[in-house]
């Protein structure tokens, strides 16, 4: 009985070991990513640190928004904020126009929780065996979408709406499905075969996604 006890806590404790897994722990109290040098394994000089390193500013408003999706997005990583340098997290803003999409994508590093600050988003993954998980979530409820999952969320209520989400790692990456697909040159004939689709819808969907989306 205290054997069987012993198999299954260690069973318990194996898989949440491995489930939590994230970015690797730091070392030291602080190592803000060194925006001199191009490595970011450096740590600024810690008599150089105060604690303006350690606050961001630039979400307390929307960014700009997408014409063509009606998203304003702003990842606070460690690009962007090296103060999360080595702590396995990170953050985003979204902000939705009315109808406006978060196209699918996924992050290959991180799982997201997103949580509802205002309006009504659709939401939703999809796992690996195409399996959707969607609903509309409603202001002041969250939802997980696990690590490296495709997902997507569409602004369903008749005024904006507000969504912050945290990864569990301090550059969790973003791929947009679309973009990828259809705005990295990948040859024609490939997307052809792949879609089913015309030279031509090829055209346009490389015109829509080529331009100045960056991830
Ligand atoms: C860090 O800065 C202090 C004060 O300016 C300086 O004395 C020290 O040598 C610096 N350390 C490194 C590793 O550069």
């Amino acid at each position: 009985m205290l054997l069987k006890l012993t198999v299954l806590s260690v069973s318990v404790l194996f898989n949440c070991y491995v489930s939590l897994a994230a970015d690797p722990d730091p070392v030291q109290d602080l190592c803000i990513h060194s925006t001199e040098l191009a490595s970011g394994l450096q740590c600024k000089n810690s008599s150089d640190v105060s604690v303006e390193d350690f606050v961001y500013s630039g979400i307390a408003h929307p960014g700009e928004f997408s014409k063509e999706t009606g998203l304003s997005a702003i990842s606070v990583n460690v690009n962007i904020f090296p103060g999360l340098n080595t702590l396995g997290m990170s953050f985003v803003r979204a902000d939705f126009d009315i109808d406006g999409i978060n196209v699918p994508h996924f992050h290959p590093r991180a799982t997201e929780i997103a949580f509802v600050l205002e309006g009504r988003v659709y939401s939703g993954f999809v796992d690996t065996e195409n399996r959707i998980f969607a609903k509309v979530i409603e202001k002041g409820e969250v939802m997980v979408f696990p690590k490296g999952l495709v997902h997507f969320q569409m602004n369903v209520g008749d005024k904006p709406a507000t969504i912050l989400g945290s990864f569990n790692s301090q550059n969790p990456g973003l791929i947009r499905l679309p973009t990828a697909i259809f705005g990295s040159g990948i040859e024609e004939k490939l997307l052809k075969k792949a879609f089913g689709l015309s030279g031509k819808e090829i055209s346009k969907l490389r015109n829509r996604l080529t331009p100045h989306e960056k991830s």
